[in-house]
């Protein structure tokens, strides 16, 4: 199964996507996480990356589309695959599907996270992230600034500042949001209400996956 998992900043994307990933035995395949190891690690990619992330805005299109043409073709994408925060907008989305012909493959589901905007601002500000393992938290319920599973320092990621996120809130509606109408046009889009709490939009999107 080839998914794709859409939604605004902070509605929650990785932390369905974990789910998915265990449930169906995919990759899960997450351009933010990838370029965040990127400029931990100081490649050329992540020393480009950096300044583009922390304004808010997105990398450049060739740098993205280089990136995932080496990790599509990499064997663990022969089970399937889920992509999160790629494509992000319509250029991504066409070099996808060319990407994806060349192998005779295709995306099979697009999943929109639905969510206000107002409550996505209250999610990323209280997000915490655990340095070491990338596992996210909500500060008001973490209670330490140690991860529980592995120990890394929890930190706030650099663009959950709040003037990146109206500059990223921005960026989505201008240039993401018209990916909805792209995969409902290819009658592939899942709707998700992703304003109750976590567990429940994993119930709902297990069940439609399963159908
Ligand atoms: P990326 O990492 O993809 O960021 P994003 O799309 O802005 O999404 P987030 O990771 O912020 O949020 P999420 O939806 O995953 O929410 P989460 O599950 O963490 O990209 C970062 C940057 O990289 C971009 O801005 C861009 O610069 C660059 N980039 C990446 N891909 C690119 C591309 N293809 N092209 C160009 N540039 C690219 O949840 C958020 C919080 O809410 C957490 O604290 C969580 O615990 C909580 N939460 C989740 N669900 C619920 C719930 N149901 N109820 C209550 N709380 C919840």
């Amino acid at each position: 199964m080839n998914l794709v998992i859409l939604g605004m900043p902070g509605a929650g994307k990785g932390t369905q996507s974990a789910f998915i990933s265990k449930f169906f035995d995919i990759p899960h395949i997450s351009t933010g996480d990838m370029l965040r190891h990127a400029i931990q690690e100081k490649t050329k990619v992540g020393l480009e990356a950096e300044s583009y992330i922390n304004a808010g805005h997105f990398v450049p299109d060739d740098v993205i589309l280089a990136i995932m043409a080496e990790r599509l073709a990499e064997d663990d994408c022969k089970k399937g695959f889920l992509l999160d925060g790629f494509p992000r907008n319509l250029v991504q989305a066409e070099e996808l599907d060319l990407m994806l012909k060349k192998h005779n493959l295709k995306i099979d589901h697009a999943i929109n996270l639905s969510l206000e905007q107002s409550e996505v601002v209250k999610r990323l500000t209280s997000r915490r992230v655990c340095k070491k393992c990338a596992s996210v938290y909500n500060v008001e319920l973490l209670g330490s600034d140690i991860c529980p599973k592995c120990g890394g320092e929890i930190i706030i990621r650099d663009d959950d500042k709040e003037e990146v996120i109206i500059s990223r809130l921005k960026v989505y509606t201008e240039q993401t949001e018209p990916l909805v109408k792209y995969f409902s046009d290819k009658n592939i889009l899942f709707e998700v209400d992703a304003s109750v709490p976590i567990d429940d939009v994993w119930n709902e999107i297990k069940k439609m996956l399963e159908k």
